[in-house]
């Protein structure tokens, strides 16, 4: 059920009589329909009229046209304007560029543009590691994209997964101090991909591929992996894989469970879940039921592209076929990066004891967390409305920081390993509970636990 969030703020400039009860008959309006009033400002007042900016929680696009409509529909008053407040944030865009260098006078100029600067071309031609000293290189992520599976909004292209990308740089720069930019491409051909990343490497000191869709996200990497001097981390896959071991090994803790003794059943087996089943292959789990649209994934399954194929030869120690329903009993662990409300309590109920259900497919889950509950020891969601909030944020910005810092040209499980144990070490046990198995995005200490984490990895490397 979803309720009224910030994603659908609107403030909306109504024109009311100047009576007494003018200001309760606006608010009741709005609680009518089930809006949340978060300011309620004057802006205008006259002896015939007064002017309110009433700003408010809705629940969808939808929602807030109800609430405006009952505004409106209140004798004498006149709705003037709605801003929606998500789209005023975007005015413009959400990043920009700015100068470290002051530029005051002539003498400025010479040292940071011409004459001066050929100096440091001349050095940079003379030695490419100095790239890394002396550019922005340093510190700079290309945000990679080709609009193909943006969110949970598909194929809408490279120029409608901006807002996105632009997003997703501001939470590098705020959590880690990582300059990124987002690079979105006008063609979903992994070959153009591929040329053209490689191609605008020479700038940056890492690549962040995002919403690229499975399976082409798989080829794409491991060839842009073979081909750069810098690391190339798919986030819908690792970033996820990262915050999902990281979690499993706290709740794990707080029920007691080894996780070699874990049965665990994976649902979704594209980019998020692909990647999952890899880097907990590294915990070495008692077994792993890889679980997609068409069932149980087992070696003499039909039509098993190359990635099914290597986790299917992988996973699944008996061999078993059948449904999610099936893998579920007995399993001691669900992991969700699928669909929408595919089982509820009674399967849970055919989970072991103290079962882990971590039902992570946005914005509707695998299951009803609350349902979830009735059987379960630990639920976690992809969402922020309930506890357990799994989120890459969590893990990009530290892995990005400490790439950059070591000066990485490469990224190894071994580091995504590390990245995962620093983010389940950020909660200290006398924190751990069944409801707090991960930090709080907002926690400061995250990002720079995993930042020295991947540089100690790397360099151990
Ligand atoms: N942090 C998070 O919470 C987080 C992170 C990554 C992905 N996700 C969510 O996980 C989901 C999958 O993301 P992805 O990028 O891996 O997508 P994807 O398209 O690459 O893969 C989807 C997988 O789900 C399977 N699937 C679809 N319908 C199914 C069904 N009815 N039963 C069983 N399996 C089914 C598909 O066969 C495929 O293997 C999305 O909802 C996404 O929002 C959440």
């Amino acid at each position: 059920m979803p309720v009224p969030g910030p994603g659908y703020s609107i403030t909306i400039r109504v024109e009311a009589p100047p009576s007494a009860s003018a200001a309760g008959d606006l608010t009741s309006a709005v609680g009518r329909v089930g809006g949340v009033i978060t300011a309620f400002d004057v802006v205008e007042s006259h002896a015939d009229r007064v002017v309110f900016d009433i700003t408010c929680n809705a629940m969808s696009a939808n929602h807030a046209k109800d609430i405006t409509d009952g505004l409106d529909a209140l004798p004498g008053v006149r709705v003037r304007k709605v801003s929606d407040r998500t789209f005023l944030v975007h005015l413009g865009g959400k990043i920009e560029v700015n100068s470290k260098v002051a530029l005051r006078n002539r003498d400025d100029l010479s040292r940071a543009y011409t004459p001066g600067v050929a100096r440091i071309c001349q050095a940079i031609a003379a030695n490419p590691e100095d790239a890394r000293r002396l550019t922005i290189k340093r510190n700079t992520v290309a945000v990679v994209t080709d609009g193909s599976a943006v969110l949970g909004l598909g194929n809408i292209g490279p120029a409608a997964a901006l807002p996105v990308m632009e997003g997703k740089a501001a939470l590098f720069k705020k959590f880690a101090g990582v300059d990124a930019w987002p690079v979105c491409l006008d063609t979903q051909d992994t070959e153009e991909i591929i040329r053209a990343v490689e191609l605008i490497a020479p700038v940056y000191g890492g690549i962040n591929l995002e919403d690229i869709a499975a399976p082409r996200c798989f080829e794409i990497e491991a060839r842009l992996r073979q081909k750069l001097d810098i690391p190339v981390f798919h986030d819908d896959q690792h970033g996820t894989a990262i915050v999902v071991v990281g979690a499993l090994r706290n709740a794990l803790r707080v029920v007691g469970k080894d996780i070699t003794k874990c049965k665990i059943v994976v649902c979704g087996v594209g980019a998020a879940g692909s990647a999952i089943i890899r880097l907990l292959q590294h915990q070495k789990p008692a077994d792993i039921l890889a679980v997609d649209i068409h069932g149980i994934v087992h070696p003499s399954r039909d039509n098993l592209d190359s990635n099914l194929e290597q986790i299917a030869a992988t996973t699944n120690v008996e061999h078993k076929a059948g449904t999610l329903h099936d893998a579920l009993v007995g399993a001691d662990v669900f992991i969700g990066v699928s669909a929408p409300n595919l089982f509820g309590a009674a399967q849970v109920a055919t989970m072991n004891s103290d079962a882990v259900v971590f039902a992570l497919a946005n914005p509707d889950p695998e299951i009803d967390p609350v349902e979830a509950q009735q059987h379960a020891a630990i639920v976690a969601t992809g969402r922020s409305d309930y506890p357990n909030q799994i989120n890459n944020v969590l893990a990009f910005p530290g892995v990005f920081r400490g790439l950059l810092d070591a000066h990485a040209t490469s990224i190894t499980d071994a580091m995504l390993v590390a990245a995962a144990n620093a983010i389940a070490d950020v909660v200290e046990p006398e924190r751990l509970n069944a409801s707090f198995i991960v930090p709080s995005v907002f926690d400061s200490n995250v990002a720079p636990a995993v930042a020295e984490a991947v540089k100690n990895a790397s360099r151990a490397n």
